[in-house]
């Protein structure tokens, strides 16, 4: 890693040019849902976090010569660099949300580790498109720490608490990569970024939907490569065959199923004794749900009344997951 600290690094111009302008631009616009509603990619707070880290150029001490080792500029790290997004480590729910084949989170947690260290060096180069955690700092660093590349974090809103950029042990964070690989020219988000937004030529590898559809309201998805885990087969894919076999790698993992969400509303709702009812818009049947088991402790308090929400049934009667409606969509 000879370009370590190089005063020149290309990384630098990263907060110069007008691409991350649109991006920020995007994720403060609505457009179109599979739902058929509009929304806002991102939160206000969240686009705030990332403006931050971009005029900062990074958040970390070193300066990276990420773009000219993927230009192929430095001929020895051509196919050494690697993507990865969303693995949602010690998340729990993940496994039901997105349908990860695994025993527990556990499991899931050693088998993406298991599976980096059988791809990467510690002469690679390591890119994660955010959502890297749901666990503590402790832990997941310690996650973190045990890949010996140099690591790069896009940020996604999982990474940020609130208004705080979590202090993952990464090398670098950053709000966006721009990147040209032998003359491809690559914007990396977290968010996939609107058609419109992208500039002629230009593709985007991004994360954030999973294994859910392309929103259709950002475009045909053409020119966007999803580097979510679950179409990667839980491990690192270099660039190289990212750009090659975009389609392809879609292809692999089918689609969510049909959803089993039902809409309805909250009737009735006890925050302290921790639990509450909803009701479809039919009217039909009341469902009760426990909090901290089909929504999260944290989630309820922002709960009211009368909300409209997405659940889903566990059994007669009973709740397994609950949404409130503002959270359906890209909030994976
Ligand atoms: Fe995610």
């Amino acid at each position: 890693m000879t370009s370590k600290n190089n005063k020149n690094s290309p990384v630098s111009k990263v907060a110069e040019s007008s691409i991350a302008d649109k991006y920020f631009s995007f994720l403060g616009t609505t457009y179109v849902t599979l739902e058929g509603t509009t929304r806002q990619p991102a939160a206000t707070k969240f686009i705030n976090v990332l403006k931050k880290v971009h005029a900062d150029g990074q958040s970390g001490s070193q300066r990276f010569d990420v773009s000219a080792c993927l230009a192929g500029k430095d001929p020895a790290f051509k196919g050494r660099v690697w993507f990865w997004s969303d693995l949602h480590l010690f998340h729990t729910n993940i496994l039901t949300y997105c349908q990860r084949a695994f025993d527990s989170i556990g499991n899931m947690n050693e088998t993406l580790l298991a599976n980096c260290l059988a791809t990467v060096t510690k002469d690679d180069i390591l890119i994660f498109g955010g959502d890297i955690s749901f666990g503590n700092l402790t832990a997941t660093n310690e996650w973190l720490r045990a890949i010996p590349a140099y690591k790069i974090n896009v940020v996604g809103n999982h990474d940020v608490n609130r208004k705080v950029l979590l202090n993952l042990a990464v090398d670098e964070q950053a709000a966006c990569l721009e990147l040209d690989y032998c003359g491809q020219k690559v914007l990396v988000t977290h968010y996939p970024v609107k058609e419109d937004f992208l500039e002629t030529d230009w593709v985007n590898l991004h994360g954030h939907i999973h294994n859910t559809p392309f929103p259709p309201g950002l475009g045909s998805g053409q020119r966007h490569i999803n580097m979510s885990v679950e179409h990667l087969d839980y491990a690192p894919v270099s660039l190289d065959t990212l750009l090659s076999k975009p389609r392809e790698l879609a292809k692999r993992v089918p689609a969510r199923p049909a959803s089993p969400w039902q809409i309805g509303r909250v009737v009735n709702l006890n925050k302290e004794a921790g639990f509450g009812y909803v009701q479809t818009d039919a009217g039909d049947s009341q469902y009760i749900f426990v909090v901290g088991h089909a929504i999260r402790r944290s989630e309820i308090k922002r709960l009211t009344v009368g909300e409209k929400v997405a659940f889903e049934l566990l059994d007669h009667g009973h709740v397994r997951q609950l949404k409130p409606w503002r959270n359906v969509g890209l909030n994976a």
